[in-house]
């Protein structure tokens, strides 16, 4: 490869980071965050070094599931700002470098979405056929319930037209039927539409329900995913589609566009994020070796977004009931920090205990792994989570600038957490002044990730440590190697690795001050902290480091 991929395939290396626009900053004083208070904060995130935002749903809504249920896809929710305010945050945003990305969720509307309204007034209705409707629906099988506390089907009778309707998720959202071509040229249209306005691609919602689980009408499912992505291409090069797709590795390649690369842009590690917890529950690093090394390559052009958390439960669906004990007894013992059977409400600082070494090895770890790393917000300060808040709700709570809070003057839209998390504890203006705090970790974590396009850009090895509690990986790309170390437990160790190739080189530490020296047999003792973490440039004796990396080449 050479740097200057880089800005073609500017998402394979990218820093994504997740906003709730609602949550993020208030601009306008009435306790609601908006575009206007998002774009006063546009040099923090340039500042802290992401280099893509996603935005969360930001249309107009009823707000029953914060968003993800849109009644027009053409607008701004009227509490977040106006369609001129986008505009000009997306203008500030592009001025620092930013990307930005929106979420794209046309599995299903609102119900109060006027496209829905006119379905629903009567069998004949021109837009009958835009939702899926049926007299006899296939019984529910419960495994196909996504929020088996307030639901006990996907199919809910409407009165009046005396017909069943499929809904994948809340009653009060309808899926659209993407077999009907003008709902799959509406489609195109809205992701036309917010292009045309600035955006760099979309987080695509709920895909397997959007294509196939559910939907019988869609004769090629793929071949629509296929459609879009060229539709995108053709307006606007380099625009991408990151998938959120949770089904095994085997299946996975599909929505990739197997071999072609030509769907899904991105898909994120739904398997190697869950495994990554239980080797953290465990402090032992083979759960996730071993998800590292059974994950299938992404077609050319296409990569996996990593993540450690999101704004939804951090879900435990695909591990065996033992191992999602095993997680919920090390992270969320309470009923009241699980939700659905199969998740945690919490954010990653509080399952970690606080304890400020380890969770700045879980993010060494993300920033590490082979991928594009995306956080949500808050992440970076270490925020915890409000369980006082509704369901997934806990996390999603209003950003911490300052001691006082600092989201906004007013009654804040969701309540602030109180105790060791609360903003007097973990805010952003206090970080800022400690060289020490998780904010400067990381700015520096971000700094070298850039630096080390390897970790994403190259072909990646897990290596063998001797140490369960050790997971060893080597980026290589066109002759330059970048070798990571991180110790999941809390005791100091010290492992053997054998970095073929790599005789005679030097591991320069990139987090921290230190040399290595491979030995002329190619093994290298590599001490580790009790949760330790060491990122190395290798280099041969007689090339500085800061020219063995592939900007040089
Ligand atoms: C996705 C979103 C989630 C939302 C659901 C329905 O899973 O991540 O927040 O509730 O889709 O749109």
């Amino acid at each position: 490869m050479r740097l200057t991929y880089t800005s073609d395939v500017w998402y394979k290396n990218a820093v994504v980071y997740c906003l709730d626009v609602e949550t993020f900053k208030d601009g306008n004083g009435d306790g609601v965050g908006d575009f206007r208070g998002l774009t006063q904060q546009i040099d923090y995130l340039a500042g802290l070094g992401v280099t893509c935002l996603w935005l969360m749903p930001f249309f107009p809504t009823p707000n029953r599931d914060d968003g993800y249920d849109i009644t027009d896809f053409y607008n701004i929710d009227p509490r977040l700002g106006t369609l001129g305010d986008f505009v000009e945050f997306m203008r500030t945003a592009n001025d620092r470098g930013l990307r930005v990305i929106a979420d794209l969720v046309v599995n299903h509307t609102s119900d109060q979405h006027p496209w829905f309204v006119e379905s629903r007034s009567s069998r004949d209705s021109p837009m009958r056929d835009w939702y899926v409707w049926s007299d006899t629906p296939e019984p529910d099988d419960p495994s196909q319930i996504v929020f088996p506390d307030k639901e006990n089907s996907i199919w809910q009778y409407d009165e009046k037209s005396e017909q069943y309707y499929l809904h994948s998720f809340y009653r009060h959202q309808p899926d659209l039927n993407v077999g009907n071509p003008e709902v799959r040229d509406e489609i195109a249209r809205i992701l036309g539409f917010w292009m045309e306005l600035g955006l760099s691609g979309f987080r695509v919602d709920a895909v397997p329900f959007l294509i196939e689980n559910v939907n019988p009408q869609l004769a090629n499912p793929h071949e629509f995913l296929a459609d879009l992505r060229a539709f995108m291409t053709r307006r606007k090069g380099g625009s991408i589609l990151l998938g959120e797709v949770n089904v095994p590795y085997k299946d996975l390649p599909a929505y990739f566009g197997e071999g072609l690369g030509d769907q899904l842009t991105m898909c994120f590690d739904f398997i190697g994020m869950q495994n990554a917890w239980l080797s953290m529950a465990r402090s032992d690093a083979t759960p996730l070796a071993r998800a590292l090394r059974e994950r299938p390559k992404p077609p050319k052009d296409c990569q996996w977004a990593m993540f450690l958390r999101n704004h939804d439960e951090l879900t435990l669906d695909k591990l065996t009931e033992e191992e999602r004990q095993e997680i919920f007894e090390a992270f969320g013992p309470r009923k009241d920090m699980q939700i659905y059977g199969r998740g945690l409400r919490r954010r990653l600082p509080t399952m970690l205990g606080g304890d400020l070494r380890r969770i700045k090895m879980a993010y060494s770890l993300l920033f590490s792994l082979p991928g594009t790393p995306v956080i949500f917000y808050g992440e970076e300060i270490g925020m915890g989570e409000n369980l006082d808040e509704e369901g997934r709700m806990a996390v999603r709570i209003p950003m911490q600038w300052s001691a006082d809070g600092g989201f906004t003057q007013a009654e804040p839209v969701r309540e602030i957490p109180e105790g060791s998390f609360a903003p007097d504890r973990v805010n952003v203006a206090d970080q800022k002044r400690d060289v020490n705090s998780l904010l400067r970790w990381f700015q520096l974590l971000i700094e070298r990730y850039r630096e080390c396009p390897e970790l994403a850009w190259g072909s990646h090895t897990v290596l063998e440590t001797g140490r369960p509690s050790v997971l060893a990986h080597r980026c290589d790309a066109d002759g330059a190697t970048v070798v990571v170390t991180h110790n999941l437990c809390d005791t100091a160790v010290d492992v053997e690795l054998t970095l073929e190739g790599l005789e005679g080189n030097l591991l320069t530490d990139l987090l921290m001050d230190g040399t290595l020296e491979v030995s002329a047999d190619g093994s290298v003792r590599v001490p580790l902290d009790p949760h330790g973490c060491r990122w190395f440039r290798a280099s041969r004796p007689e090339i500085p480091p800061e020219d063995a990396s592939v900007k040089a080449l």
